[in-house]
């Protein structure tokens, strides 16, 4: 509920009842109108180059439920209800509820498991995709069906289909395009750095495991991210605002992009990515090519560290389920002729992931 208002030059100061405030300046408050959306679809219909940007509404007042105001040459009068006005309350930012803080991995860290019948509700699933943004990982078990993994992703969000199909079957295939499609150790990596926009989170259902080896390999790319930066910190600035180009070929397709291995926004890790089997070499008409290779051959290094590896050997029913563009993944190499592995897997995107937070 709104105590009292304060009319500035450019801003209205709204006094909250609970003792708080929040300043919002008028431009601003031209541009979330209501009347400015479409009623039924949400979306902006208000032209901003149609307005003075130094608008003044010709009057303010307020009631229990929000702030009215009356815009110039226009005839309704704007209301902007409390819990509008709420949303936004610290500095005329929309609070988001799929914003999760991410914790890094250290020596304490164990992936948490949830079982599918302990998720039938919406709390359940949420407290999951909470985890699961929190910490990049977590593990379901119970799904035993063959198709129980798939299923499972229809619940949070839309799958997206890259090259290697909506679903992606990995055991091991005659003439593979692939690494992942032998029985070979896979070294730690991220999937896709070639795409434009590598996947978001993956979803890998374990449908057998009975092979000697096959241990899945994890690492935290943010732990990895953070201890560069801290330790060497040349090498962290090389290789968080240099590019480096990655391309998967084969006799379909030739998907090229170039990244920045780290990417943070404000100081926050937001992306790690990294594929040494689909890096491109550095160019040498770039006479700080040395530089680069300086820092990437150090990271290569430390990731291989096993303070940074966790690994376990998932179990037929249980699907892993990973932040692709921060945690790294790999398996130890198996036996092919001890037994059948057999994993299916598929993305959902971090914003289809953060669409269902936010529903739930
Ligand atoms: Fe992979």
């Amino acid at each position: 509920v709104i105590r009292d208002i304060e009319r500035h030059i450019d801003s209205v100061l709204v006094q909250w009842e609970q003792g708080a405030s929040s300043s919002f300046p008028f431009i601003w408050l031209k541009d979330i109108d209501p009347l400015g959306f479409h009623p039924q679809t949400q979306e902006r219909l208000f032209d901003l180059t149609k307005i003075d940007l130094n608008i003044q509404p010709s009057n303010i007042s307020f009631n229990e439920q929000g702030l009215i105001l009356q815009w110039p040459d226009i005839e309704d009068e704007s209301f902007y209800a409390c819990s509008l006005l709420k949303q936004y309350s610290t500095q005329c930012q929309l609070v988001d509820s799929a914003e999760v803080a991410y914790k890094s991995w250290h020596d304490s860290f164990s992936i948490t498991k949830f079982t599918v019948s302990s998720m039938s509700d919406a709390a359940a699933l949420k407290a999951m995709l909470k985890k699961l943004k929190q910490d990049g990982i977590v593990i379901v078990s119970e799904l035993v069906g063959e198709f129980d993994g798939g299923n499972f992703g229809d619940n949070i969000g839309f799958k997206r289909e890259t090259n290697f199909g909506v679903m992606f079957e990995v055991f091991n295939k005659p003439d593979p395009n692939n690494l992942a499609y032998t029985d070979v150790e896979l070294p730690l990596h991220t999937d896709l750095a070639n795409q434009e926009l590598p996947p978001g989170y993956q979803f890998l259902h374990c449908i057998k495991n009975d092979a000697q080896g096959g241990e899945s390999v994890l690492a935290d790319g943010f732990a990895i991210a953070e201890d560069l930066r801290e330790q060497e910190p040349a090498f962290y600035e090389v290789l968080s605002t240099r590019k480096m180009g990655f391309r998967f070929h084969d006799k379909n397709y030739d998907i090229r992009y170039c990244h920045t291995l780290i990417k943070e926004e404000s100081g926050v890790i937001k992306e790690f990515i990294f594929n040494a089997h689909l890096a491109q070499t550095v160019s040498f008409e770039d006479d700080r090519a040395f530089e680069y290779y300086r820092a990437y051959q150090h990271l290569m290094t430390r990731i291989r560290q096993q303070k940074y590896a966790i690994s376990f050997k998932l179990k037929a029913g249980e699907m892993m389920i990973f932040d692709n563009r921060r945690v790294l993944h790999g398996r130890k190499g198996f036996d092919a002729t001890s037994g059948e592995r057999h994993l299916r897997g598929y993305y959902i995107d971090r914003t289809e992931v953060d669409s269902c937070l936010r529903k739930l």
